[in-house]
């Protein structure tokens, strides 16, 4: 069966409890795809996807750009464990999770990045993933200042697509380009 032709299709590989959540935390389908268009560029460019969930944008971006590495790095580590047993499940060779902080990360080892407002848990009390991670309003901020630190000294060209960014983490080196299908897909070029 080809998973990767609707959300629908695509969530139901997810236990049903992280399906349920699929509408508001992980990126739909058409969304990952323009996403993944936009960043796989280059020869085997490595992508980051910042705040990975149970891996759907890298799944996405796997399979249909296989000269790109797609890398996701998520601090639940019961999401990466979903994320690792999929890509084996699916044959994925090109996608890889790891568990811990962004803040943790050399982001020079990466091209290209995806952001789906990762950092937004920490404002909003409704809908939440699990109540295994403190949210907190100092750690919204405190995330933003340190991906804009991350970002800001990365070399011209490299690019970014944001979904639902508040645009707090963005420094002004980086120019929106593009929009894409949906009003808060951003693509970001650094000049
Ligand atoms: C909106 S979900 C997006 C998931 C995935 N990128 C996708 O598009 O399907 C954001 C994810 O970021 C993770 N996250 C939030 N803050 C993080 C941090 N500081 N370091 C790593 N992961 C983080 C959350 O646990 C959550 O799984």
């Amino acid at each position: 069966m080809d998973y990767f032709v609707s959300d629908d299709q695509f969530n139901q590989l997810y236990p049903p409890a992280i399906a349920a959540l699929a509408s508001r935390h992980w990126t739909p389908i058409q969304i990952a795809k323009e996403a993944a268009a936009f960043l796989a560029v280059g020869q085997s460019p490595k992508i980051l996807d910042i705040g990975s969930g149970v891996g759907k944008f890298c799944m996405v971006g796997a399979y249909f750009h296989p000269q790109a590495e797609f890398i996701g790095i998520e601090q639940r580590g019961s999401l990466t464990t979903i994320a690792q047993d999929l890509a084996k499940k699916l044959a994925l060779k090109n996608t890889h999770f790891l568990t811990g902080n962004f803040t943790d990360i050399n982001f020079h080892a990466y091209q290209h990045f995806y952001f789906y407002n990762a950092f937004y848990e920490n404002i909003i009390d409704n809908d939440p993933i699990d109540q295994l991670i403190d949210h907190n309003p100092e750690l919204f901020n405190l995330y933003n200042r340190k991906l804009y630190k991350a970002l800001k000294p990365l070399p011209i060209g490299t690019r970014i697509a944001t979904f639902h960014s508040s645009e707090h983490e963005m420094p002004s080196s980086y120019q929106v380009v593009g929009i894409g299908s949906h009003e808060d897909l951003k693509f970001w070029i650094k000049v």
